[in-house]
C-alpha cells in the first residue's frame, strides 16, 4: 500500500527529481533489495557474471525470480497500445511472456497466441491464469536467443520488458525478426546503466536510438511512454517500438 502510494507520488515528480531519488535508492539499498526480491542468483554482481552462466543456470535463476516475486511489468495502457498497433487478428507469440498478462489479453481479443518464457515457474503461473480466464494458449519453454520456431512462423511477435534481461541482444533481436511475418512490437525501459542499481538488467536503453539501431528496420515507429504503475527499477519511462517486416 505504502509502496503504491510512493510510486504514484514519484510518478508526478519531474524526471530529474525521480532520477535523483532512484540513484539514492539504488546506491544504498540495491544489494539487499535485489536479493530479497529476486533470490540468491541476483545481486549487483549479476551484470558481471551473466555472460558466463550456462543456459541451465540462467533458467534456474529465472525460476527463482518467479518463485520469489510476481514479476509482471506490462500495464493495461501498454496492452491497449499493443492492440492498436497489432490491428487485424492473426497469430502472435509473446516472447518473455512471464505470468501471461499480455498473452491472456491477446487471446481474449481473438488472437491465436503462443507464450514463450525461459522459466517453467512463470509458465506454470501463466497456464493457471489462462485456465482461470478460460482462454487457450500454447505455452513453450525456450530462450529468446534461439527460438524454437521456423522463419516467419507468426504474424506478430511481442516482447515486453524482456530485451533488457537477455544475454545477447543482437542474437535476440535477430530471432524476433526471423520468426515474424508482419510486425515486431517491443517495450523496454528507458534506463541508464549504473553500477549499483535496484534491478537485474543486462541491457540498457538510454535512448530510442539504441532500439532503432539494433533492429535496423526501415519501417518502424518508436516513442517514449510513461509506465505509471511500474516499480522503481527505472524512472517510469519506456520505449514502445513497432517494427514492420512486410514490404
Ligand atoms: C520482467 S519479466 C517481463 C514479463 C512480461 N513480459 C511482462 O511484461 O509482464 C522478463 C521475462 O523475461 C524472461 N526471460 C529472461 N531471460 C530470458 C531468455 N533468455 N529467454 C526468454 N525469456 C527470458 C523472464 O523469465 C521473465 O519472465
Amino acid at each position: 500500500m505504502f509502496r503504491r502510494l510512493y510510486l504514484r507520488f514519484k510518478s508526478v515528480l519531474p524526471e530529474p527529481v525521480r532520477e535523483a531519488l532512484s540513484v539514492l535508492n539504488q546506491r544504498f539499498f540495491a544489494r539487499s533489495t535485489i536479493r530479497r526480491k529476486y533470490g540468491s542468483w541476483f545481486d549487483v554482481d549479476w551484470r558481471k557474471k551473466f555472460r558466463t552462466l550456462s543456459e541451465d543456470e540462467w533458467k534456474r535463476a529465472y525460476d527463482e525470480v518467479w518463485s520469489h516475486h510476481d514479476n509482471r511489468c506490462v500495464e493495461e495502457t501498454d496492452e491497449e497500445m499493443i492492440l492498436a498497433a497489432l490491428g487485424e487478428r492473426g497469430t502472435v507469440v509473446d516472447v518473455g511472456s512471464g505470468s501471461g498478462t499480455l498473452a491472456i489479453r491477446l487471446a481474449r481479443e481473438g488472437f491465436r497466441v503462443t507464450g514463450l518464457d525461459v522459466s517453467n515457474v512463470a509458465l506454470r503461473q501463466a497456464a493457471e491464469r489462462a485456465r482461470q480466464a478460460g482462454v487457450t494458449i500454447d505455452w513453450q519453454q525456450g530462450f529468446i536467443e534461439h527460438l524454437p520456431f521456423g522463419d516467419k512462423s507468426f504474424d506478430y511477435v511481442t516482447c515486453c520488458h524482456t530485451l533488457e534481461h537477455v544475454k545477447d541482444l543482437e542474437k535476440s533481436v535477430a530471432e524476433l525478426k526471423r520468426i515474424a511475418r508482419k510486425k515486431v512490437i517491443v517495450l523496454t525501459p528507458k534506463q541508464k546503466f549504473r553500477l549499483y542499481a535496484e534491478n537485474y538488467h543486462t541491457q540498457f536503453f538510454e535512448s530510442k536510438d539504441n532500439l532503432i539501431r539494433v533492429f535496423g528496420l526501415r519501417r518502424f515507429e518508436c516513442k517514449e511512454i510513461d509506465c505509471i504503475d511500474h516499480s522503481n527499477e527505472f524512472q517510469g519511462k519506456a520505449f514502445f517500438y513497432v517494427g514492420n517486416l512486410d514490404s
